[in-house]
């Protein structure tokens, strides 16, 4: 642990009480300098710290901020988000992820409060203001190439579960969007590096609408968007969010990886807003218009078109119409 991290865990878990520095550098190993000045460099990242002649310090506030110091405090999860990359601006997170991949373990979590290249499917960009999640995970499953789409229905279910606990309805849309009231507040891409049957790794981004205003947004993106400031009608905690995220996407991967994926699909059509739909899919250079009637244990939508043809689709976007 760092020794930033371990100011703040101490001073944490002292509450409201001050913590003297002399018992802040025998706990760290490190002299009172030290100590000093590494509670200035949290001040500058904006935690509020007190300090006072023979009392020592007491922490105030903390920033709004997704620092990986409070992400990881009190993350229940054995392997997600044990490493976590921090950028306060990034092009991508997702781009960041497949740089870092190789020499970054499993479950390695890259974070950004803003992107300036954010990247959505089908070569979109994504804006990605300040107020938003923005996050990736680098993840190794063993797991052949033609399984990975499947992540994403993954990350779906765990998104969707943390934003139901907050009290809201939200819905999946196939194969990759959580949908409030008909509306877009998240995104999922799932990219992977591969040869013919081994995946080297997978990043999966996901991007989040939370505190964001949507004037704030682009008009044409206004119009199909909400955020969680505007559904919940206040601002959501988003340090217990990525948390949330974090634990509930590892219980259900890790179920995946076990071999079940049939508990998760369960979830899925519970949430889906797709199923019984009527809908267009655009796939390559084809577009069908149909009804969509279920998904397949493999996790591809089936339609059903209109002469009566029942067909499945693994990719493409769907548009409810
Ligand atoms: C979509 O088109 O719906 C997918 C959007 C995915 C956006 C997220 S934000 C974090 C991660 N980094 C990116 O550049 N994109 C993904």
């Amino acid at each position: 642990m760092q020794p930033r991290e371990k100011i703040l865990e101490i001073l944490k878990e002292k509450h409201d009480e001050f913590v003297s520095g002399e018992y802040l550098s025998q706990q760290l190993g490190i002299s009172r300098t030290m100590v000093w000045k590494h509670v200035e460099s949290m001040r500058e990242g904006g935690y509020i710290i007190e300090s006072v002649t023979r009392k020592g310090y007491r922490l105030r506030e903390i920033p709004d901020l997704l620092l990986p110091a409070e992400v990881k405090h009190d993350l229940k999860t054995e392997f997600i988000g044990k490493e976590i990359h921090y950028f306060n601006e990034i092009k991508s997170t997702s781009a960041k992820a497949k740089e870092l991949a190789a020499d970054n373990p499993d479950g390695t979590v890259i974070i950004a409060e803003r992107q300036i290249e954010g990247r959505g499917r089908m070569g979109k960009g994504w804006y990605s203001p300040p107020g938003g999640i923005w996050l990736s995970m680098i993840l190794k499953p063993k797991i052949s190439p033609d399984q990975v789409h499947k992540l994403t229905l993954v990350a779906g279910v765990a998104v969707a579960e943390v934003l139901r606990e907050l009290g809201l309805n939200a819905e999946v849309k196939w194969p990759n969007d959580i949908l409030i009231d008909e509306k877009k507040v998240c995104g999922i891409l799932t990219e992977m590096e591969a040869e013919l049957d081994v995946v080297n790794y997978v990043v999966v981004g996901i991007g989040i609408d939370a505190n964001i205003d949507l004037d704030m947004l682009p008009p044409i993106t206004m119009m199909q968007t909400t955020s969680l400031r505007e559904a919940l009608g206040g601002d959501v905690d988003r340090i217990a969010l990525v948390r949330g995220i974090l634990e509930r996407f590892e219980r259900h991967y890790t179920a995946f990886l076990g071999g079940d994926f049939h508990s998760i699909l369960k979830h899925w059509r519970n949430y889906s807003s797709t199923i019984g739909r009527r809908v267009k899919i655009v796939a390559g250079f084809r577009t069908i218009k149909c009804e969509a009637v279920g998904i397949d244990r493999d996790g591809a939508l089936i339609v059903e078109l209109d002469d009566g043809t029942v067909e499945k689709e693994i990719t493409g976007t769907c548009y409810h119409i």
